[in-house]
């Protein structure tokens, strides 16, 4: 057993760590503030062929490991959860799906240009379509209908909190086609937004990750021909659920970055800030609360490491990629908390960076299944 970094793996951290100094942290408080979506920031990252990090080069990415997508998605995470939830969706739910469950034909013509996460100069990037307001958590109660019209599907119905809604041209969409076969009836498609009957919804006004652009999106008598069908009829809550395994490593992965990020501010500013004659970093409260940090955070980076390592080793990664999922980001909402109480004052105000990661962790705690969906299938797992 190595816990050590490769000179490969290195190099990738540092390009990710320049990248978010440069090209992320000027304009994140702006862009929070007025929900503006990081185009310039993502088209950039697709320039460093992080938008299909894991995609094999004879579809358009970068041949790279998962171990390689936790160390960039922890650092973007550091300084902007809005550009790394993008990151996440497109290449761990959306590229990896394709790559993994897709036709040649299908790969050919919608993964090569995700993977680029660019088409003509322009943005190109896709979205994953599973939750809707009433199937959450209980993603297996689709109400979004497929019906089978022999050489193509006629879709019907509503998706909502979709990430890179407006943003994304590409969308795979989990529907049901045959209700008495219940989650065996899903099915999962790719649809063009452009297509006729889609329509998508305002921009949600969030608590978090404020830049990222969720929407709901509608599908009213939309025509998808069958070739657009992932995997045999059926197939799609499978899909699902192999394809959020991935994710949650994303997601955790997105956690640790704003665990750490706001750590390394609390401690440099616990270094400044003097009180009762002294820097704050020398009242033992303090240093237990950065001692308590560090160690969380260490955890944290080890469970997705491993889970990462586990899906590189092609190991079955369901089990870690939810402990990773539920302790990372459980990890990032008390780091991020606690962030803001060393900063004291300071740390209530927007100039400080910390106030906005505590609001960015809540997010990791819901998305792409709740700490509560994770200790289902952790328990699940652990009990069977
Ligand atoms: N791999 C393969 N098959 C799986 C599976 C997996 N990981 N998990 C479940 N299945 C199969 C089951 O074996 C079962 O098949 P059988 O009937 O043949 O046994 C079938 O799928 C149904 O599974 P369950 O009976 O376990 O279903 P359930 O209703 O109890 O739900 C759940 C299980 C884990 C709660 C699941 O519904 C779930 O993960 N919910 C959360 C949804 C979620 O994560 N949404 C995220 C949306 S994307 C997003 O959020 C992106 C973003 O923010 C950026
Ligand atoms: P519910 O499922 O209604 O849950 C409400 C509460 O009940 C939660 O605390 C939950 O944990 C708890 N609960 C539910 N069932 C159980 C149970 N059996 N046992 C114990 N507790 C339970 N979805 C997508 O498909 N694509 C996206 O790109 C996407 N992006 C998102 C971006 C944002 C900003 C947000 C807010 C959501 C996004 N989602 C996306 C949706 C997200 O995955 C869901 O919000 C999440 O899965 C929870 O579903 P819900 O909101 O319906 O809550």
């Amino acid at each position: 057993m190595q816990f050590q970094l490769t000179e490969e793996h290195l190099m990738i951290q540092k390009a990710a760590r320049d990248f978010a100094q440069n090209e992320c942290l000027p304009g994140v408080i702006e862009r929070d503030e007025h929900q503006k979506f990081p185009r310039e920031q993502i088209l950039k990252l697709a320039e460093l062929g992080f938008m299909g990090m894991m995609v094999s080069p004879d579809y358009g990415g970068a041949g790279m490991d998962t171990i390689s997508y936790v160390l960039a998605m922890e650092e973007v995470s550091k300084i902007d959860a809005s550009v790394s939830v993008a990151m996440s969706v497109n290449n761990s739910l959306v590229c990896w799906g394709l790559e993994k469950f897709g036709s040649e034909e299908q790969k050919q013509k919608y993964l090569v240009p995700l993977a680029q996460g660019r088409k003509n100069g322009e943005l190109h990037i896709g979205a994953f379509l599973l939750s809707e307001p009433e199937a959450g958590s209980d993603a297996t109660s689709q109400r979004t209908y497929a019906e089978d019209k022999g050489d193509h599907y006629i879709l019907n119905g509503t998706k909502n909190w979709i990430t890179n809604g407006s943003s994304a041209s590409t969308y795979l969409v989990m529907a049901q086609s045959d209700i008495a076969k219940g989650s065996k009836g899903i099915n999962a498609f790719i649809v063009e937004k452009s297509w006729p009957g889609v329509a998508v919804g305002a921009k949600e006004n969030k608590l978090g990750i404020r830049g990222s652009d969720t929407h709901t999106i509608t599908f009213t008598d939309v025509k998808v021909p069958k070739e657009n069908r992932l995997g045999g009829d059926g197939f799609g809550f499978t899909f699902a659920m192999k394809t959020l395994a991935g994710g949650r490593i994303g997601i955790a992965s997105q956690a640790l970055g704003i665990a750490s990020g706001a750590y390394e501010l609390a401690l440099k500013y616990s270094k400044e800030r003097k009180a009762f004659g002294k820097e704050i970093m020398h009242h033992q409260a303090i240093q237990f609360k950065l001692a308590d940090m560090a160690t969380r955070i260490e955890c944290a980076r080890l469970l997705c490491l491993k889970s990462a390592w586990e899906k590189d080793q092609h190991l079955d990664y369901t089990l870690s990629s939810s402990m990773a999922k539920v302790f990372a980001s459980e990890t990032a909402m008390w780091v991020a908390t606690e962030a803001v109480q060393v900063h004291g004052g300071y740390g209530f105000v927007k100039e400080y960076h910390v106030e906005r990661l505590m609001r960015d962790a809540k997010i990791t705690q819901i998305y792409e299944g709740t700490s509560e969906v994770q200790r289902i299938v952790i328990s699940r797992s652990i009990l069977k």
